[in-house]
């Protein structure tokens, strides 16, 4: 089966067999079966995070289970949604019931169950900000278990589903809470032109989206996965070296004090954005942003991502760590 319409790099790899997994005791069932027979498979959300470097021996699960249910107290509505619901849907849906919170986060792309992995965010906003719990299906057992917030350990683009559990949860549900007293969240640039007094949750919500379509690329046009490097985090004394000699660097002061680079700025400075390689590139508006020039192999990608965490590293003595799952043969940078 091609993977082509099932990863947004749009990479044509093939698996051996692809199936649609519409409900939990279906997840419960095929993955106790192919355990049973030692089959390796592959969980696949909106494969929005994914670069594909080879075809892959394994059976590739498409997580389609859906649903939302909405339960509400004095102070806050809190939401059960099903893994395979799109996330961009649920943002769009909460706004059109009236229960405003999620709006910074609009036109992510990928499932709900894919979002607490990475702790998703954007514009000042992460998912941690509104999971009450994570449940995952445990495939080795069977097992299904609900996790707090605190427990799932979440960082920048970091939780629990990355380190300890990785390979080892598959995420069924996820909680979140959506307070009634709204506040509207414009800390970061483009948001803060808003008055906090008028503004609304879908001013906010068409504003994310304006601002998102005029940077990164829509995967159906030139494939991508987004921000294919996580911002670097570096100590006080490294920054103020990078200072020294780039006074315009783009960078976020940390709460323990260290700072948070911008990787787009980097790739940039670098002289890198528009760069390519093979039919690989660098987005012309987003460095940040790996994309698929037409017929790109996940190799090219792979060989275009490193040649840029070398070139970066000698220009600023920094080393960025790639973002996507890498999967297939060539499964490291
Ligand atoms: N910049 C450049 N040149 C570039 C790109 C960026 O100089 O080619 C500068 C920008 O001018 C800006 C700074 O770098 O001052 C940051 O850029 P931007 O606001 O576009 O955000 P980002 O740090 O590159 C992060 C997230 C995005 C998220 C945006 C908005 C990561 C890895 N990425 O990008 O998330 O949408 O902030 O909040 O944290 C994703 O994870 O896939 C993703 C798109």
């Amino acid at each position: 089966v091609s993977l082509a319409p099932y990863n947004t790099f749009g990479i044509n790899q093939y698996c051996r067999e692809l199936r649609h997994i519409t409900t939990i005791a279906e997840l419960k069932e095929v993955t106790a079966e192919l355990s049973a027979a030692s089959e390796p498979f592959y969980v696949l959300g909106g494969g929005s995070n994914l670069v594909l470097t080879s075809d892959v021996d394994m059976v590739m699960l498409k997580m389609d289970i859906r649903g939302i249910e909405v339960q509400q107290d004095d102070e806050a509505y809190h939401l059960t949604v099903s893994g395979g619901e799109s996330w961009h849907y649920l943002v769009s849906w909460t706004l059109r019931e009236n229960m405003p919170g999620l709006e910074n986060l609009a036109l992510i792309p990928g499932t709900v169950g894919a979002a607490p992995i990475q702790n998703i965010g954007a514009y000042g906003v992460e998912l941690k900000d509104f999971c009450e719990w994570v449940e995952y299906l445990s495939p080795l057992d069977g097992s299904i278990t609900r996790l707090t917030a605190e427990q799932c350990e979440f960082g920048y683009r970091e939780s629990i589903f990355k380190a300890a559990l990785k390979g080892k949860a598959i995420i069924t549900r996820v909680g979140l809470k959506l307070v009634k007293a709204w506040q509207p969240r414009l800390g970061y640039a483009p948001l803060n032109q808003f008055d906090p007094m008028t503004v609304s949750a879908l001013d906010i919500f068409n504003k994310v989206i304006e601002v998102r379509r005029s940077k990164l690329p829509d995967p159906a046009v030139l494939g991508n996965a987004g921000s294919f490097f996580k911002n670097p985090v570096v100590d006080a004394a490294t920054f103020s070296t990078i200072v020294r000699q780039f006074p315009d660097a783009v960078a976020y002061a940390q709460d323990d004090g260290r700072m948070k680079l911008a990787a787009g700025w980097l790739i940039d400075k670098a002289g890198l954005k528009g760069f390519r390689l093979g039919n690989a590139g660098v987005h012309e508006k987003q460095a940040l942003v790996l994309v698929n020039l037409g017929g790109a192999s996940g190799a090219e990608v792979c060989a275009l991502a490193r040649h840029i965490i070398t070139t970066v590293e000698q220009t600023f003595g920094v080393t960025l760590e790639a973002e996507p799952n890498i999967v297939g043969d060539i499964n490291a940078l």
